[in-house]
């Protein structure tokens, strides 16, 4: 089985206007809701390859029931915890004429001592030897700043594979726990070494480091740039793929969905990159943080591994 935590989901609600202006009353055009959260958006890319997943993390408020009632529907395992906080909205602004795209997020419920030691008893319980877990996404208020490492060692203590992205101190306490796959984007694998940006080759530098200290796969996206796979079967880097851009949120979220997928088929290091950097090709030439399909991810796959080169 493939674990995924998302302790902080959220509704999406993306409003889209011909103009917004502050201080008035504005007339929404067309409004999309979706159920999303890092881990709950890697549970629906699994769910498009026919991979079966399991979803855990915190849920509560009014919008539980509106999440349990859609992982349902989608067929993802819901194992979420109830809460008292509550789960949160955000809220994405789109000024279709200025084409300026303005975010609110909220910053969702604070979980109580009590609901953090009962998230424990039911993650342990969720474990067994050979499933992959993946951590994704922010923390919220109340859980510890090392709560992915402290997840990672209880899943690497059961025999469990663990695929990691996050940022920020989550990331830093993260790497020291050594996950088995490691995917950071170039901005906060720059932020892990305390810098603005990265050139290409302090890039290639810090993946290489990252492999070296006991990190298995190392995958740092570029966003448009594409990617690169650090692995012990070498450093693979895939130029990027030419879309059309539709949203690019979510994008990463396909790219460690289909990594894990991959990671779950046994494919080797450029296998997997090409997999991924056509899931991620795949995910912005789609509207909102709709997953892409197989088909989609297929369609580019091709065309990602014959652009993929070793760099020696
Ligand atoms: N503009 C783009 N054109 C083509 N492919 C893209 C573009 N943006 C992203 N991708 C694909 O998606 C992958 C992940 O994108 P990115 O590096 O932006 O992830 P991220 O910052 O983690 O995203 P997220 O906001 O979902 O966390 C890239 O490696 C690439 O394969
Ligand atoms: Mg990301």
């Amino acid at each position: 089985m493939i674990v995924t935590v998302t302790v902080n989901p959220a509704l999406d609600k993306t409003m889209i206007l011909k103009k917004v202006s502050m201080g008035e009353v504005n007339r929404v055009e067309t409004v999309r809701n979706d159920m999303g959260g890092k881990g709950i958006n890697v549970s629906k890319v699994l769910k498009s390859l026919g991979e079966p997943s399991l979803a855990t993390g915190f849920l509560g408020g009014i919008l539980e029931e509106v999440f349990r009632k859609e992982l349902k529907q989608l067929g993802i395992e819901d194992q979420f915890l109830s809460v008292s906080g509550d789960t949160r909205t955000n809220l994405k602004i789109v000024d279709e004429g200025q084409k300026e795209y303005t975010d609110f997020n909220e910053p969702g419920p604070e979980i109580t001592e009590k609901e953090l030691a009962l998230f424990h008893e039911r993650f342990k319980s969720l474990l067994f030897e050979g499933d992959l877990l993946v951590l994704s996404g922010g923390l919220c208020k109340g859980l510890p700043k090392d709560l992915y490492a402290i997840l990672m060692k209880e899943a690497k203590s059961r025999g469990v594979k663990v695929l990691l992205d996050a940022e920020g101190e989550a990331l830093t306490y993260g790497i020291q726990e050594k996950p088995f796959l490691l995917k950071p984007n170039e901005k906060e694998l720059a932020g892990y070494l305390k810098k603005e940006t990265l050139k290409r080759e302090e890039l290639l530098e810090a993946g290489q480091k990252l492999l070296e200290e006991g990190i298995p796969l190392v995958l740092v996206s570029r966003g448009e740039k594409g990617s690169v796979l650090f692995s012990q079967e070498g450093i693979f880097e895939s130029k990027g793929l030419k879309v059309s851009v539709k949203s690019t949120v979510g994008a990463g979220d396909a790219m460690v969905g289909a990594a894990a997928y991959g990671l779950r088929k046994g494919y080797g290091a450029k296998k997997l990159l090409a997999f991924a950097e056509a899931s991620g090709a795949a995910a912005v030439a789609k509207e909102g943080t709709q997953a892409p399909s197989k088909e989609e991810i297929d369609h580019y796959y091709i065309e990602a591994l014959e652009q993929i080169e070793e760099v020696l």
